[in-house]
């Protein structure tokens, strides 16, 4: 514990729910989301994802909320104290991920920026060739470099602050603003003329695609519940380590996972209207995809250029809120055990985030390999790891957590366990190992031929 004596809380239970949300709702919602519905076969995707979401994504949440409030540490000091043996050290996995995850995503959050002052300038193009050089011209270089560094000086200006002056007051402006804004856009979109034809594709499976393409419909959904979710890396560990009283977690789960998935269900209601109204296909693949396909819609449409500016704005401060918790992540350990004041940890790990995202700003291939790694490797093995932990070898301890607040959960809390115990580490393990398998046909396809120029 830090020697500043007093631990930091939440000042109210709204700050603290939002802040989860805030944390949860971002880049995964409103850059992955639609791509991975577009390129995994549309509703049926959807589907298998709300399953997932509630099966997978509620109990492991609950595992890293009792583990963050019965330890009121950081991961790495949650983890110690928990943890025997070689589990101890499953802290420093998290903070970790969080180093690598927070120093792309910082990058991708610099385009959200660029795409907004594009708008401002109504310079989308409509060509969808022309719209893909743009992005590539822009996604790296020295503009990105600069745009990377805008947003971490916004990033490290709010966690400086602390939790209660600096994350809760942010979030508390961020939300709101992002579910009204999302939801007029929403509005607004339904006008268009592509919009019967999008709903469509987005709302009505055809449950043949799950059939025929499950193998990588399941692991594409477990993945981004887990990454929409801000799971397998500590942030819920550390936001529920401010947390002062006995609250219901398991209530306060619920709301959180309803707003996040909420707002990725209506991106999905702004994204594919947009796009089928532009004739531009929903399901290209790769990073840029959103941006370019979207881009060149905008590109297309009367008033394009403002309403893809209030939408890759509102991406901006989702990704925002999202990273302050990353950055939190680590922020909150060298509080903890390394003893620095909060000011001076903010500055030096933001800087050095900074440069460590210099590589994914400079080439788009560098990005995809921090990515590919932090993404299908560090973050399920972290996740992994500590479901398995908590629900074979600290059940006890995880349910009597979980019931102060609640009261005596009698069978549900057994129920809980097994949901961690089986189906959440089945999940994981599988998305593990399909992680490995691809991230070696990255390395061995796109990142050696990129070695080789
Ligand atoms: N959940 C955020 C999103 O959807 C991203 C994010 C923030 C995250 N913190 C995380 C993902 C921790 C995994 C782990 O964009």
């Amino acid at each position: 514990m830090s020697s500043g004596g007093q631990r930091e809380q939440w000042a109210t239970r709204i700050g603290f729910i939002f802040a989860a949300v805030g944390s949860a709702v971002g880049l995964g919602n409103i850059w992955r989301f639609p791509f991975q519905v577009g390129q995994e076969g549309g509703a049926a995707f959807l589907v298998i994802y709300l399953l997932f979401i509630v099966l997978i994504g509620f109990p492991a949440m609950l595992i890293e909320f009792v583990v963050g409030r019965h330890t009121e540490r950081n991961p790495v000091g949650a983890l110690q104290e928990i943890g025997a043996g070689a589990w101890r050290y499953v802290g420093w996995i998290f903070i970790a991920t969080g180093f690598v995850i927070l120093s792309y995503y910082s990058v991708v959050a610099g385009w959200t920026i660029r795409y907004t002052l594009l708008g401002l300038q109504d310079d989308y193009i409509a060509d969808a060739a022309e719209a893909e050089a743009q992005f590539v011209t822009l996604a790296s270089g020295l503009d990105a470099i600069f745009l990377h560094a805008i947003f971490m000086v916004a990033v490290i200006a709010i966690v400086a602050y602390g939790i209660e002056r600096g994350i809760e007051l942010a979030v508390k402006v961020m939300i709101p603003a992002i579910i009204v804004i999302m939801l007029g856009l929403a509005v607004y979109v339904a006008t268009l003329e592509g919009a019967s034809e999008a709903y469509s594709y987005y709302l009505s499976p055809e449950w043949g695609v799950i059939a025929a393409e499950w193998q990588s419909i399941l692991p594409a959904a477990a993945g981004q519940a887990f990454f929409t979710l801000s799971l397998g890396m500590g942030v819920m560990i550390t936001y529920a380590s401010y947390l002062g009283e006995d609250r219901n977690l398991a209530e306060d789960s619920a709301i959180i996972i309803g707003f996040d998935t909420a707002i990725a269900f209506v991106t999905g209601l702004i994204v594919f209207p947009v796009l089928f109204t532009a004739g531009v296909a929903p399901g290209d693949p790769g990073a840029g995809a959103i941006f370019v396909s979207l881009a060149a819609a905008f590109g297309d449409l009367t008033f394009g250029w403002l309403i893809g500016a209030i939408f890759f704005a509102t991406v901006a401060i989702a990704a925002l809120s999202s990273a302050i918790s990353l950055m939190e992540v680590v922020v909150s350990y060298a509080i903890d055990e390394l003893d620095l004041d909060r000011v001076t940890a903010t500055l030096a790990i933001g800087g050095a985030i900074f440069l460590l995202g210099i590589p994914s700003a400079y080439d788009l291939v560098l990005l995809d390999l921090f990515d590919l790694f932090a993404d299908q490797i560090l973050l399920v093995l972290g996740g992994l790891l500590l479901a398995i932990l908590v629900s074979w070898s600290l059940s006890t301890l995880a349910i009597e957590e979980l019931e102060r607040g609640i009261g005596d959960l009698g069978s549900l809390g057994t129920a809980w366990i097994w949901a961690v115990r089986i189906p959440v580490v089945l999940v994981l393990v599988v998305a593990l190992v399909l992680g490995i398998l691809d991230y070696y046909e990255f390395l061995s396809g796109d990142f050696a031929a990129w070695l080789e120029e």
